[in-house]
């Protein structure tokens, strides 16, 4: 199942965020569950972050059921400006109710980045319940979108794109010039939901490929094929070109 939410505003997004992210928690309480989700990385999910730690929402989560992992992480130091963990530490975790051993870090600071992607893998297979084929799977996966439609880590032209065995694996990113750590394609599409959080007029551009443009398949995010339901969660200013047909 694919939805797409249009938003006048940021606020409105994030606010439609919450309530899901809310009530399937509780729902995830009412069964005697954990609720596991990757966070995204980047800037976009500040927005989130800030919503949920309001005090229009900070009490509708059932935050004692819920563990919080990471979609990708900048192999640096979680201190370094740079680190998603740092941006979620500062907007999300030290603003919340979370007991430390419910965040699980991807560890930046390790080299070579395939230690940390191990390190990492072996977090995902401790909390997390593998299904039937052995894939664990999260409630819910939150992700951004890159101007060259890269999700999490997953940059065009990569060889992690491929990777079917892996659930975490390091990527060197030419672009940029630095490793990563990633969630690979298995385990994001194996989540019970993905929402893709897109805001901002900077991305109008590859919002209109994505869904304008047949021969966007090639994009990481035309990857995205969820077992369970796919949300797009797009602000006004970023879906303005999105074709009246499309
Ligand atoms: C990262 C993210 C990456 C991000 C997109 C969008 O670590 O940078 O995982 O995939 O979601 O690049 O980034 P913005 O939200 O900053 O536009």
């Amino acid at each position: 199942m694919e939805r797409r939410h249009v938003f006048d505003s940021t606020s409105e997004l994030a606010a439609a965020v919450c309530g899901y992210i809310a009530r399937d928690s509780a729902q995830a309480k009412a069964r005697g569950q954990r609720y596991a989700l990757a966070l995204a990385g980047g800037a976009t999910p500040r927005l989130l972050h800030v919503a949920m730690v309001s005090s229009q929402w900070v009490k509708t989560f059932c935050w004692d059921e819920m563990e919080f992992f990471f979609g990708d992480e900048r192999m640096v130091p979680p201190d370094h400006r740079d680190s998603n963990y740092r941006m979620a530490y500062e907007t999300l975790f030290s603003r919340a109710p979370i007991a430390p051993e419910h965040i699980h870090r991807i560890k930046g600071e390790l080299t070579p980045a395939m230690d940390a992607a191990i390190d990492y893998e072996k977090q995902l297979n401790r909390v997390l319940t593998p299904l039937d084929d052995g894939v664990p799977q999260f409630d819910l996966v939150l992700l951004g979108l890159g101007s060259d439609g890269h999700i999490a880590s997953l940059f065009p032209d990569t060889d992690i794109l491929n990777e079917r065995k892996r659930w975490v694996a390091a990527t060197y990113v030419p672009k940029l010039e630095a490793w990563r750590v990633s969630l690979t394609l298995p385990v994001i599409n194996r989540a019970r939901k993905i929402f893709v959080l897109i805001t901002g007029e900077s991305k109008s551009d590859i919002v209109a490929s994505v869904f304008n443009d047949a021969s966007s398949a090639d994009l990481p995010v035309k990857r995205l094929a969820p077992h369970g339901e796919l949300h797009w969660f797009i602000d006004s200013k970023a879906a303005r070109r999105i074709a009246a047909t499309a």
